[in-house]
């Protein structure tokens, strides 16, 4: 067999491009005051490299903008929808699926049905908003990852595995407090770290020995089942869709964001098996979304995603994807700087706690050095940390689990030469890393403040 080439090939060629925000040095230090250090309140053509998320931000494929076209916006029983529908079941063959403008519409109405004041939701991690709309029902949402998740520095492979021990003793002792188990595939809070399939197996083993449903936060489920094959024993001849539609089989439902592995701009689902949970949730969406066969989405959003749902197991996608991921995560590795290991998905997470160890966690290491990759050359990743996690329902503060700067990389949007220009800029402003100021925040407190609040170096 001929040796692989090095050289990771975009499985794509460009057709149509868009000009990047080539700002100053004087104009960014502007655009930083005037955002209030908070990265989320820049304008976007003042950002040159956006990786701030992989959510909604990737370029669709020729045969997505033909979906756009093909689009059929009738109110009720839309072709699309049939569409749509067919393409989730074709992979998550659940009884329900629900269309929702995106992913945290689906928590929000899930949540509302089956969360209330003295419910525990356990996951891997909760993500920020599925996080918030647990709490905003007034449950607690509780994180049981496995200890090598919560260490930077670990290489187990599956560092989004749950702790299966602390899932036992939560469902023998507080069963009835529980009413669905969470697992977010992969674990974007931790790290983008992926669960194994003998996890998954597990926790629906546990969940149905205790009569629990299991959902899937299943946003990254392609790049899950990619790493999957990768990584995990036994699993390395198979067919992507087989392993996505086994995880499927061991869960009772879903929320999905399709601005990740939809490869799509807008759009989400909520899937279920349980009849009368899914009418209710039905006619909630009916009162906030829209009807249940576009839920707040444009028919034409609703074939983008039937198209990209077929795109995104494709293997030379996913391996480019993997692997293109991993390529930042390498060269940073190679240069002595923090990141977390093993590089998962879609991102790769800086391990601000490390580099700046003389900022303490209240004063926000991963916000100071987001805000000086833009500082130094226009680039925009987003803090996942003590500023987004550390702020409770009743007020106090205390440090997340981790401090870390997450460089998302939008899917099919970048090339080589764009990642080659972040790794410079990372590795500039690691060497004057023990120069970086903490900060403070000068807002009043908000739900999900990292959005808006206004910060000032200290
Ligand atoms: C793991 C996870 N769950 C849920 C969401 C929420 O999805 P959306 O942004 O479409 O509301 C996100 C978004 O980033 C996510 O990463």
């Amino acid at each position: 067999m001929s040796r692989p080439f090095r050289t990771i090939i975009e499985p794509f060629r460009i057709k149509s491009v868009e000009p990047l925000g080539i700002t100053t040095p004087e104009r960014r230090e502007e655009a930083l005051r005037a955002a209030g250090y908070n990265l989320f309140g820049l304008d976007s053509r003042d950002v040159l490299i956006d990786l701030l998320t992989d959510s909604g931000t990737g370029a669709m494929s020729a045969e997505q903008w033909a979906g756009i076209q093909r689009g059929d916006e009738s109110y009720a029983g839309s072709p699309s929808f049939a569409r749509f529908e067919a393409a989730v079941k074709n992979l998550f063959p659940f009884r329900h699926v629900i269309p929702t403008h995106q992913g945290r519409a689906a928590e929000r109405i899930l949540f509302a049905h089956v969360a209330r004041p003295g419910t525990i939701i356990p996951s891997n991690t909760h993500f920020d908003t599925t996080r918030a709309n647990v709490e905003a029902a007034g449950a607690e949402a509780r994180d049981l990852v496995i200890a090598e998740g919560r260490d930077p520095s670990s290489r187990h492979p599956f560092k989004g595995n749950v702790d299966l021990q602390a899932l036992a003793t939560l469902l023998e002792t507080e069963r009835e407090h529980v009413p669905v188990v969470f697992v977010t595939i992969t674990n974007n809070s931790g790290g983008g770290q992926p669960v194994s399939l003998a996890n998954l197996r597990a926790v629906s083993a546990l969940c149905r020995r205790h009569g629990v449903p299991m959902f899937l936060d299943a946003c990254r489920f392609a790049e899950n089942a990619w790493l999957v094959r990768e990584r995990e024993p036994g699993q390395s001849d198979r067919d992507v869709v087989d392993i996505v539609r086994e995880i499927a089989g061991l869960a009772d439902g879903m929320t999905m964001s399709a601005k990740k592995d939809g490869l799509s701009n807008t759009g989400g689902w909520l899937a279920m098996n349980d009849d009368d949970l899914a009418r209710r949730c039905r006619n909630l969406l009916v009162l906030t979304e829209g009807f249940p066969t576009y839920g707040g989405l444009a028919g034409r959003d609703l074939d983008a995603i039937a198209r990209g749902l077929v795109e995104v197991v494709d293997h030379d996608y996913l391996r480019y994807r993997i692997r293109s991921t991993a390529y930042l995560g390498d060269a940073l590795e190679a240069r002595k700087i923090p990141i977390v290991v093993p590089v998962g998905g879609h991102a790769v997470y800086l391990d601000a706690r490390a580099l700046l160890p003389h900022v303490p966690p209240l004063r926000y290491p991963g916000q100071s050095l987001a805000i000086e990759l833009y500082r130094e050359g226009g680039v925009r990743g987003c803090e996942i940390g003590t500023l987004m996690f550390g702020l409770h329902p009743d007020g106090t503060e205390t440090p997340a689990m981790l401090d870390l700067v997450r460089l998302a990389i939008p899917r099919r949007t970048y090339t080589q030469s764009h990642i080659d220009y972040v790794i410079e800029v990372v590795e500039r402003v690691a060497a004057r890393a023990p120069s970086l100021p903490g900060y403070r925040i000068v807002s009043p407190p908000a739900p999900l403040r990292h959005f808006t609040a206004r910060l000032e170096p200290r």
